[in-house]
């Protein structure tokens, strides 16, 4: 490990290390209005939502870096108290790019972004129609820590009133692949949260895991599992009994496996495709004919069961050999 102190590097230097180990930043797109009511369109990665009740959002237009002046959005923000707060998505990342170049004050970024002004209901800075979320905003408090060069203002608005787009919806939830939200990383790096990118965690509400050191040392000690293939493993409430590992390896059994085939290349075949069903099918075969290669396999089919989020077949695939009184 490297290790720093703020006083041991340049601002910029650690500037650089937060900028790049403090990610994936969501990205404000924040409209104020200045005094005399010009647009004024920027953005900003340091920021995110803080509560609900009221809820709260934040973000920091923080003092230039070269001369640390303060930039307009913070002193729009002072005096008119509103702004305007939109998510940015993939389609509009090149623009809200161009809309962060430090034109001189007044300069419209509507016009120099392209992109596309529409009126607010309740605050005078206007909404960016390109973006699917928008936050109407009321400044609560400005906080400001130091007055150099990129010194942080912190700007914490109440939301008053959020624009949602209606075909950004699955089922209730803002679907990630439709809004296509993008990030800010290190350097000039950005993230797109989209297709592979994205993942299901289950969340242990209203559940006890029994944990990882409730996990067998057996399976801590696999070369096949992965640190969070273990953690879905303890995700659990229980280890599944010896009953419902019998009433698994019968239902297996019984159902009918189109075009099964069984032997090793085949048991790869399925690995690739994800089909962990089929490997088991092959699995039991394997461990009544005591194959050498049987616990290798054994965990590459709970394995695969886990990637694909199945952590309690995961477990009666695990627990099948000692079903068969033979330990993985
Ligand atoms: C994606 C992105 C994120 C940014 N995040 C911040 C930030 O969190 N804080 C900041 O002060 N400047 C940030 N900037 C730079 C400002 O957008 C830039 O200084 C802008 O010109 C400020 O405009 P203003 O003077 O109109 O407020 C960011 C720029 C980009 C492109």
């Amino acid at each position: 490990m490297l290790h720093y102190e703020p006083k041991e590097i340049s601002s910029p230097e650690f500037h650089k290390l937060l900028l790049g180990g403090v990610g994936l930043r969501p990205i404000a797109l924040v409209l104020t209005l200045s005094p005399d009511g010009k647009n004024n369109l920027s953005p900003f990665s340091f920021f995110n939502a803080f509560g609900v009740n009221p809820p709260m959002i934040a973000f920091s237009p923080a003092r230039r870096g070269k001369d640390a002046s303060l930039k307009d959005t913070y002193s729009n923000l002072i005096v008119t108290k509103e702004c305007v707060v939109q998510s940015v998505t993939f389609s509009m990342v090149e623009q809200i790019s161009l809309a962060s170049t430090e034109y001189p004050t007044g300069v419209d970024e509507f016009l120099k972004s392209g992109l596309t002004p529409v009126d607010s209901d309740i605050v005078k800075p206007k909404r960016v129609k390109e973006s699917p979320f928008q936050m109407e905003c009321r400044l609560v408090e400005m906080k400001s820590y130091g007055e150099s060069g990129g010194s942080a203002n912190i700007a914490i608005c109440e939301v008053l009133k959020i624009h949602v787009a209606e075909d950004i919806f699955t089922n209730g939830i803002i679907d990630p692949n439709k809004i296509d939200l993008v990030g800010r990383m290190s350097g000039n790096f950005y993230c797109r949260a989209n297709g592979k990118a994205i993942f299901e965690v289950k969340k242990p509400i209203g559940t006890k895991g029994i944990g990882y050191d409730h996990l067998p040392d057996l399976l801590k000690k696999s070369n096949i599992f992965t640190a969070n293939n273990l953690a879905k493993l303890a995700n659990v409430e229980s280890i599944p009994d010896k009953k419902s590992v019998k009433a698994f390896i019968a239902e297996l059994s019984k159902e009918n496996f189109e075009g099964f085939e069984a032997n090793e290349e085949a048991f790869c075949r399925y690995q690739r495709q994800s089909n962990y069903k089929y490997m088991m099918k092959m699995n039991i075969k394997f461990i009544n004919e005591n194959h050498p290669k049987a616990k290798y396999f054994t965990e590459l089919t709970a394995k695969c069961a886990l990637e694909n989020n199945d952590s309690d077949y995961a477990w009666k695939v695990i627990l099948t050999p000692e079903y068969f009184g033979n330990q993985p």
